[in-house]
């Protein structure tokens, strides 16, 4: 017998814990240190992995992409996140280096999403900063082949097998298609559910394009 998907579906909620209230009159000048304290209050909420976002990119054609990503930082100079330039995320970044981030807690009822220009952050830094993850994480760069065509998952096991060995035997091996983005934000939107459905959802735009950064301006949007 199949699984009813729809009627899975309407037995779903969301919105059905108990959720913080957020007051926007309080919320600070500029978005990051929301994103911090947001985020802070996640991890101690105990909310599972959130620390991983959704990367939306558009191919040379401007159709929309999106794929889950980890976060690896945030500070003035923007929301930090690695990949294969090689890779069709990358690809496309090259085309055009513009994406959306976005961010969902559902412990909280909280969504972050974030848009703007992304920049490729200098060759040694995305290489000091994969060198500083787990071993994994540096086994996980040196098979490399993102986005390609596998012809076999015996061929990924062979170049899996050598990668790990290779990353324990030498954690500063060089992984050269392996790059750190930074996502520097136009926008940054904070939505908080609400179980009556009269969720908060308060937008920062930059005021200024200038990359000296300059202020935001804070607007309520309709839910
Ligand atoms: C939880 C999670 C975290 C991930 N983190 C990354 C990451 O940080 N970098 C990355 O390149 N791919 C990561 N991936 C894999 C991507 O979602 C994606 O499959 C891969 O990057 C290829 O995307 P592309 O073909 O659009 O370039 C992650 C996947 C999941 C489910």
């Amino acid at each position: 017998m199949g699984t009813d998907l729809h009627e899975l579906l309407r037995s779903l909620r969301v919105w059905d814990v108990e959720l913080p209230s957020f007051d926007p009159a309080s919320a600070p000048a500029e978005p990051l240190p929301l994103f911090t304290e947001w985020f802070a209050e996640a991890v101690a909420a105990g909310q599972s992995e959130p620390h991983t976002m959704s990367l939306a990119t558009a191919d040379e054609d401007g159709l929309p992409d999106v794929r889950i990503v980890m976060l690896h930082g945030a500070d003035a100079d923007g929301w930090a996140f690695a990949s294969h330039v090689t890779s069709r995320k990358g690809r496309q970044l090259a085309a055009r280096p513009y994406a959306a981030l976005g961010f969902y807690w559902p412990a909280q009822g909280r969504q972050i999403r974030l848009r703007g220009p992304v920049e490729v952050a200098p060759a040694e830094e995305g290489q000091a900063d994969l060198h500083a993850r787990s071993t994994g994480a540096l086994a996980a760069a040196l098979v490399g082949g993102q986005s390609e065509v596998l012809g076999s998952v015996e061929e990924l096991g062979r170049a899996s097998d050598e990668a790990w060995d290779r990353a324990r035997r030498e954690p500063d091996a060089p992984a050269p298609t392996w790059t750190l983005y930074r996502l520097r934000p136009e926008e940054v939107e904070f939505f908080q559910g609400d179980a009556r459905r009269r969720h908060v959802r308060l937008v920062y735009r930059r005021t200024e394009p200038s990359p000296e950064g300059g202020g935001w301006r804070k607007e309520l949007l309709w839910p």
